[in-house]
């Protein structure tokens, strides 16, 4: 545990230092849970909507985009279920005065069993060697049995309470776990209450006639309201996807994981109106579809999982997360919700307006079912920029800190370095800056050691450095420098443009996806 919060705390520390994430307002002591991308951040985060975009709009012909506003009636959230039924279970430590979010405290302590199955794991691994058979042990190893039942056991009761609104079960779980307060081991609760996590705001000049707004708190309910103004413009046939980024809000109980949990975060939605009947082989499909696009960045196969929800928000009929090994364990990074006709059926009722679509094939009407995808674009930062992060330990016995993105999501593609400041190196490194410039983001460096300028583009995760050296000035050639292997080659200024396109070309990289 105290490894993982000190990589964390690394995680967090490099993300300032290299102009990553900033604490909100941090000149006036920060705001809880809300951050600012710098000029690193913003190109890394910039790159990652692409990537998505990309995946979801330009690659499919039957996925179109939208940019819907923030603020919206505010009916909307009556009929989204919002206003009713968006809370989070909160309980109150006495002695600390720390507030938690009840189900998170208890998924903590299944999130410690599994550690446990995970240790047993790595174990046997270890004492069997090349014949340990994971899946087989998995299921035969009565510790691990016993571990699994127990975590499986706590969560569909978890499930259940929540599903009833049984709050006092929840609070009986928590005692009877003997789960105590983080912050002071403290096991003196207060009951269970439930919070909107919703923020309000007024729309309106004067105080009587200012209408109560809230800001947003999922960009779905754009899309919603919005599905008869994009399939009849864009004359859509079913099935059809609407996709969009933007900002959402939610006032969050428990802000204590930098930007895993913030209160304005982004999110990246994709409702897929389908024909009734029809969600489950869409279900299906789109959870094998979202993988795939995670597997193509490399992050390794072992850090992602899914998780089927035992308890269903108040839209879906089924519902997955996939979940990310971030520094702090297994958690939530995108869900997969296959939210019926909830949201358009509510919406009709709600604004008395028809929202159906005249299906050719079946000759009739129907309110379409749909199938969500929905990512936090702050939280696949986060996936992104912790597993890149590494310390190495080189052959000479020092240790390199190294960003290891990928590289089609780097915010500097290349750093041009003239090995002196002098003999006309600087003029060929503008030079080539001025020419790679129109097609990659770029860096000049000419200050430092050579060495030093390549560990300082090694941690902020600059996948090439381009050194002009006195031999350019005779035969037009440069090295190049590559940030994972170090390796260094020697190759023509005119190669260069093809040999960066070929690293950072998001078409190699989609094209993983199959
Ligand atoms: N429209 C469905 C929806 O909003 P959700 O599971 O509440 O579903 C979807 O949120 C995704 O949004 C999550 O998987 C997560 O990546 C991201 N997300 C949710 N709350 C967040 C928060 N407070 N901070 C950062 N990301 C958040």
């Amino acid at each position: 545990m105290a490894k993982q919060e000190d990589d964390f705390k690394k995680v967090i520390s490099h993300a300032k230092e290299y102009g990553y994430v900033f604490q909100s307002s941090e000149i006036y002591d920060g705001l809880s849970a809300v951050y600012d991308y710098g000029q690193n951040g913003a190109e890394l985060k910039k790159n990652i909507r692409e990537y998505w975009w990309k995946a979801m709009v330009q690659l499919n012909d039957n996925i179109v985009g939208l940019d819907a506003a923030i603020f919206m009636h505010p009916t909307t959230w009556k009929a989204s279920g919002h206003v009713d039924a968006f809370n989070d279970p909160l309980i109150d430590n006495k002695d600390s005065k720390k507030r938690y979010r009840a189900d998170v405290l208890v998924e903590d302590y299944v999130a410690k069993i599994e550690g446990k199955i995970e240790k047993e794991v790595k174990k046997a691994a270890k004492r069997f060697g090349d014949s340990f058979d994971k899946k087989q042990f998995l299921v035969t190893n009565q510790r691990v049995v016993d571990y699994q039942e127990q975590a499986t056991g706590i969560l569909k009761r978890l499930g259940k309470s929540l599903e009833n609104e049984d709050l006092a079960d929840v609070k009986k779980l928590i005692e009877e776990l003997d789960i105590a307060c983080p912050m002071s081991g403290s096991k003196n609760w207060t009951d269970v209450k439930q919070f909107n996590l919703m923020f309000g705001t007024k729309l309106g000049a004067n105080a009587e006639s200012a209408m109560d707004l809230y800001l947003r708190p999922e960009t779905a309910q754009g899309i919603f309201a919005n599905f008869l103004n994009v399939q009849k413009s864009g004359r859509m046939k079913i099935p059809f996807g609407i996709a969009q980024t933007g900002k959402a809000f939610r006032n969050e109980i428990v802000a204590r994981q930098f930007i895993f949990r913030m209160r304005e975060f982004e999110q990246m939605e994709m409702q897929f109106f389908i024909q009734p009947g029809t969600q489950k082989e869409w279900y299906e499909k789109w959870k094998e579809n979202r993988m795939k696009w995670h597997l193509s960045l490399g992050l390794g196969e072992d850090n992602y999982r899914f998780h089927d929800h035992e308890k269903l928000a108040h839209y879906a009929d089924a519902a997955a997360d996939i979940e990310f090994r971030f520094p702090f364990g297994f958690k939530e990074l995108e869900g997969i919700h296959s939210r019926t006709d909830f949201d358009l059926g509510s919406h009709e009722k709600y604004s008395g307006k028809k929202l159906q679509y005249f299906d050719p094939e079946l000759n009739k009407n129907y309110v379409p079912y749909v199938l969500e995808t929905s990512i936090g674009l702050d939280r696949m930062f986060l996936a992104v920029f912790s597993n890149s992060l590494k310390e190495e330990q080189l052959e000479n016995n020092t240790t390199r800190t190294v960003l290891k993105l990928p590289a089609v999501l780097a915010p500097t593609k290349a750093a041009i370095l003239p090995l002196v400041k002098k003999d006309g190196l600087p003029d060929i490194a503008r030079k080539i800056i001025n020419d790679l410039k129109w097609d990659f983001n770029v860096a000049y460096d000419e200050k430092d050691a050579v060495g030093r300028r390549y560990r300082r583009q090694d941690a902020n995760g600059t996948p090439f450095c381009i050194t002009v050296d006195h031999q350019t000035i005779e035969d037009n050639t440069i090295t190049i420098r590559h940030r994972d292997t170090m390796e260094q080659e020697r190759v023509a200024i005119s190669d260069l443009k093809s040999i960066i396109a070929e690293a950072v070309d998001m078409r190699t990289w989609l094209k993983r996806m199959g």
